[in-house]
């Protein structure tokens, strides 16, 4: 029995598929990449944003094709959507077999053999803080590894769906973790990347004391792991402890992801980010003071109800004093059930493009202008697989997590080696084995 998966948004939806993997190939199927070829096919989706949604829908009503040929296929749709629209999918798709909730999936197997005994489709879709087994996942990488920390979200910005679909902020426990970690440098792996929707406010709620600074030291004593992530960072919560860290750790990567959403006050108190324009520069200066090569990326929300293009403008002064080394930009989505979806919104989606397409021109620019800072120089770079860029091309990152692509083979995957930056773009650097 083949199984097909498939997966967007962010990297706890991947981490999750992992998870999702691991427990189907216990149930014996075998993953295949080759959706026409499978008898379970497992959507997990993601929700953010609207056009999310509206690709997912387009997707589902495709695979009632693959169902009609062959009527014992399963069909599962997972993940935020599902948590989000529940028995919804089931009405508006009929021949999907299982809808299951961000909090259900350990139940996946025994929903799959419910529905394979026969009868109607199932909606298993509960929002009780379910804890993610960290143990029982089949890693995509096996020199690199996500490992949550935090599950949930308990912050409300007033554009977000996430506290609605991953439910309340919890967070796993640090000996769980290091625990975790240990098992996974013992079998190879060099980088990991700890995840949560707002990792710096680690510890909240456990009975073992922990805040994430603290955490950090203890992961990073781990010294096989080579390279510590962390994804994402709150501002209102980024404590100068943490640069203070990587400023003296040497496996803490040179990255901080810090959304910035807005440059301009008033929209951010909208958003209920709970910090200021000034607060950001703040970390920003702290960040730049202690570790000069620290690459800062971030998010931006483009058109958010009642901006005004003062308030754009205050965006792009901030695009333009930080000079992020990239920043994922997003045109306002509104999304049935935050508090924002009730806002007026009076801007025009034409001028919203204008303003997003501004902000991309420069934000490009700067990318570009910083990506060739890096050239002629050596840098350390983590071989992460075939790159897009041409046959015989791998890619890698570098520390910062900047993308590198160069010549070598496959037998490289896995490996730190060094290379020589001899060409920049914006999204990302070209190299030379050194
Ligand atoms: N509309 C547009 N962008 C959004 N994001 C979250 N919710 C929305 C929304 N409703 C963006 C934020 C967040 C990133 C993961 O997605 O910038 O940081
Ligand atoms: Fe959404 Fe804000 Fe939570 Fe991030 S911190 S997941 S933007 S509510």
């Amino acid at each position: 029995m083949k199984a097909y998966i498939e997966t967007s948004g962010c990297q706890m939806n991947e981490n999750d598929s992992e998870r999702i993997i691991y427990l189907f190939e216990r149930e014996g199927y075998n993953r295949t990449r080759d959706i026409e070829k499978s008898d379970l096919i497992i959507l997990n989706t993601c929700t953010v944003r609207e056009r999310a949604k509206n690709r997912l829908y387009g997707h589902i009503g495709n695979l009632k094709r693959l169902k009609s040929k062959n009527n014992d296929i399963l069909i599962c749709i997972g993940g935020c959507i599902a948590q989000n629209l529940k028995e919804r999918i089931i009405e508006d798709f009929p021949f999907v077999d299982i809808v299951f909730g961000t909090h259900n999936i350990a139940e996946l197997p025994d929903l799959i053999k419910r529905k394979i005994a026969g009868g109607k489709s199932i909606c298993s879709v509960r929002d009780d803080g379910y804890d993610p087994d960290i143990f029982k996942v089949k890693r995509e990488y096996d020199f690199k590894a996500y490992v949550p920390i935090t599950i949930g979200c308990d912050n409300y910005c007033s554009y977000c769906i996430v506290p609605f679909v991953r439910g309340k902020e919890r967070s796993i426990e640090k000996n769980k973790i290091i625990k975790n970690i240990n098992m996974l440098a013992c079998g190879g792996v060099i980088e990991v990347t700890l995840l949560g929707q707002n990792v710096n406010s680690y510890g909240k709620g456990l009975d073992d004391k922990c805040t994430f600074p603290q955490l950090l030291e203890e992961v990073s004593d781990i010294k096989k792991i080579r390279r510590i992530r962390f994804l994402t960072s709150h501002p209102k919560d980024f404590s100068k402890d943490i640069t203070g860290i990587m400023k003296r750790r040497k496996n803490l990567a040179k990255h901080v992801h810090l959304p910035l959403q807005s440059g301009s006050n008033r929209i951010l108190k909208k958003m209920n980010r709970l910090y200021s324009r000034e607060d950001y520069l703040n970390i920003i200066s702290n960040i730049k003071d202690n570790i000069p090569d620290c690459s800062i990326t971030t998010d931006i929300i483009i058109g958010f109800p009642g901006e005004k293009r003062e308030d754009f403008v205050k965006t792009l002064d901030m695009v333009k004093k930080v000079r992020f080394a990239r920043a994922f930009t997003f045109i306002y989505s509104p999304r049935e059930g935050t508090r924002a979806y009730k806002f007026k919104d009076c801007i025009p989606m034409k001028d919203k493009q204008k303003w997003f397409r501004e902000l991309l021109d420069i934000q490009n620019m700067i990318s570009l202008e910083e990506n060739k800072k890096f050239i002629g120089h050596k840098f350390e770079v983590l071989v992460e697989g075939r790159s897009k860029k041409g046959t015989c091309m791998m890619e890698g990152r570098m520390e910062n997590n900047t993308v590198v692509n160069f010549r070598g083979s496959a037998g490289l995957i896995g490996k730190i080696l060094s290379v020589k930056i001899t060409g920049a773009k914006s999204f990302y650097l070209m190299g030379k084995l050194d």
